[in-house]
């Protein structure tokens, strides 16, 4: 080694002995007569110092020669300081120094490493190696590391074994488009990147495996967000031999446990609720239960009065934001605007204040007496004080874009504590979803989970009435997860695909290994997979997962610091058989 103590690691105790310590100089201070250097490394910062009359000459010469960000090993004695710094875990001390090498000198650093920067996104990606100096980068790669460790605790104990599965396959359809790796040795055919290990977890099953699990890299070509990156990190389960029930409560007290242990935090039992239930009490299928506001259907009171909006509405439902009665002209115009973005979609707000002195101020007082708007506040459980907000219209557009305002209300009345934690299983998703565009049914979650036993009848009668055993777990709005229970019978497989759409040859091509793995002995088996990275924002407490991902693609999908996508030289597209098709 060729230091003997870390930089975060010097305390009283140490005082009067000879130490070598290495890192990258935060800064340096030059008084003249005294000179100090604060040292950085991953643990710490340690601050060292020359001093005139005590000090070599050459010592002070080349500390001043010394720049941001050199990398230097440091020997000297541990001292007290005359003043100490409470802030720093280092600050009862300092090193007087006697020696000073440099092992890297550094050109200064576009930005400026400190917990809060001075540069914007873009350079910071460009130079990752710069910011992953940071404390705030750093710590959450530490972070992650140790939720990480604690992921295989827990699972180890219940005797999961994680195996690794392959990353050049075959296309598994979850909903995105593959990444395609070309093969060399096979002209013209391709790999793809697993969007999820979901067939080999079930054939592993099907090998006998009983519990699997694989902290493991998916691809999806998606268009970005905050919560998403084209390559990404899963916690991927499986198990045989369950039931839902056994599969939520391991999953449960996973998430439990990894609060508990990681965060210290005591969670509560998982509330559950249908994905019906959810859909019509907050218009989404993640909602954020760290907060009320859920929706109240008003149709029965609201119609037949004359107001045309409202009576030729599927659906007229409502929301009660406490305490907002004291909305300016202004914010409710702003609101009106909000819920018209075509991102939110709705044509028109209706509110109602409940004044404090009882009676009631609307954008409906035309149709509307102060009786019938009393009834209203009667239904909706609408205090004095209280601003009751009403979105009309089809019933599917009109829960979603109220869903956003109620998010756009719970942000601005602060109700989004980032220290709250209300974990959610959402229960019985649909099993299909019909898409217009297509004409066609697509699997919600995805074509190997089972249908709801009850329902199997309904499989082609009724296809939209087919409840899939398949589940969600949510925290503060975000998907944290997803699974279900698979199909394990081969007839049943092929009975779900051809509903999608899939011809028998079709589904004999794409999936015959798997439907040939069931006619050898498949146990009934279930799991689910984690957004590894969205847990890991979460117990960071930040809304980007590129906060919490070592090196992250940007918004339009590049790694700007290797410069990536990038084009390849014609050899090695001839030697992929890729020329001809480009050209063309
Ligand atoms: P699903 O597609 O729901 O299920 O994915 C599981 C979880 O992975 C996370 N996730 C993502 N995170 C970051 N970036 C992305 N692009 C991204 N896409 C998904 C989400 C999501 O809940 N094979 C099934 C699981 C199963 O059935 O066991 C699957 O992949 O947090």
């Amino acid at each position: 080694m060729l230091r003997t103590h870390t930089c975060g690691e010097l305390r009283a105790d140490n005082i009067a002995q000879e130490v070598v310590l290495c890192g990258w100089v935060k800064k340096t201070r030059d008084k003249g007569k005294l000179l100090w250097i604060d040292l950085r490394d991953r643990y710490g910062i340690t601050q060292l110092f020359l001093e005139e009359g005590v000090s070599d000459n050459n010592l002070f010469e080349q500390a001043r020669e010394l720049g941001r960000e050199f990398v230097i090993k440091a020997k000297g004695t541990v001292v007290e300081r005359a003043s100490k710094n409470p802030e720093l875990p280092t600050g009862d001390i300092e090193v007087r120094l006697t020696q000073i090498e440099v092992l890297n000198a550094a050109k200064t650093p576009p930005f400026i490493i400190e917990d809060e920067t001075d540069g914007g996104d873009e350079l910071r990606a460009q130079y990752r190696y710069l910011d992953l100096r940071r404390n705030p980068l750093k710590d959450k790669l530490i972070m992650r590391h140790n939720l990480a460790k604690e992921v295989r605790n827990y699972l180890d104990k219940q005797a999961f074994v994680e195996v690794e599965t392959p990353v050049l396959i075959k296309s598994t359809p979850e909903g995105a488009r593959d990444f395609v790796v070309p093969s060399r040795m096979h002209p013209g055919e391709f790999y793809a990147l697993p969007q999820s290990p979901q067939t080999f977890k079930q054939i592993l099953m099907v090998g006998g495996m009983d519990k699997y699990f694989q902290i493991v890299k998916c691809f999806r070509d998606e268009d970005l967000r905050a919560d998403r990156q084209p390559e990404f990190t899963q916690i991927d389960c499986e198990m045989a031999f369950v039931e839902r029930e056994d599969i939520l409560q391991t999953f449960e007290g996973l998430v439990k446990h990894l609060f508990k242990t990681v965060k210290n935090i005591e969670l509560p039992d998982f509330q559950r609720m249908s994905y019906d239930e959810a859909m019509e009490k907050y218009g989404s299928d993640k909602p954020d239960l760290r907060f009320g506001m859920p929706f109240v259907k008003l149709n029965e009171i609201v119609q037949n009065k004359d107001f045309k909006v409202f009576d030729v509405a599927e659906l007229v439902v409502g929301i009660v934001a406490e305490g907002a009665a004291s909305y300016s002209r202004k914010q409710l115009d702003a609101l009106t605007n909000f819920v018209q973005k075509p991102q939110v979609g709705a044509k028109g707000l209706v509110y109602v204040k409940c004044n404090e002195d009882g009676t009631f101020k609307s954008s409906v007082d035309k149709f509307y007496s102060q009786e019938d708007l009393s009834e209203w506040a009667k239904l909706m459980n609408a205090q004095a004080g209280d601003l009751i907000l009403v979105l009309a219209g089809e019933t599917n557009s009109t829960r979603k874009a109220l869903s956003e305002l109620r998010l756009e209300m719970a942000s601005q009345l602060n109700l989004k504590d980032k220290d709250i934690f209300a974990p959610l299983w959402v229960l019985d998703f649909p099993l299909l979803e019909w898409d217009e565009e297509t004409q066609r049914y697509y699997a919600m979650h995805h074509p190997f989970t089972s249908p709801n036993p009850e329902d199997i009848d309904k499989m082609e009668t009724d296809p939209s009435a087919v409840r899939a055993n398949a589940y969600d777990m949510v925290i503060n709005g975000v998907e944290l997860g997803g699974g279900s229970i698979r199909i394990h019978d081969k007839a049943l497989q092929q009975r779900v695909l051809r509903l999608l759409g899939f011809s028998d040859e079709e589904a004999k091509s794409q999936f015959g290994f798997l439907m040939n793995a069931f006619e050898y002995g498949a146990p009934p088996h279930g799991g689910i997979a984690f957004g590894f990275d969205r847990m890991c924002a979460m117990f960071a407490g930040v809304d980007s997962i590129r906060d919490c991902i070592a090196f992250p693609k940007n918004n339009a999908g590049r790694d700007v610091m290797i410069d990536s996508p990038s084009i390849i030289g014609l050899e090695q597209l001839e030697e992929l058989a890729l020329r001809l098709e480009i050209a063309k």
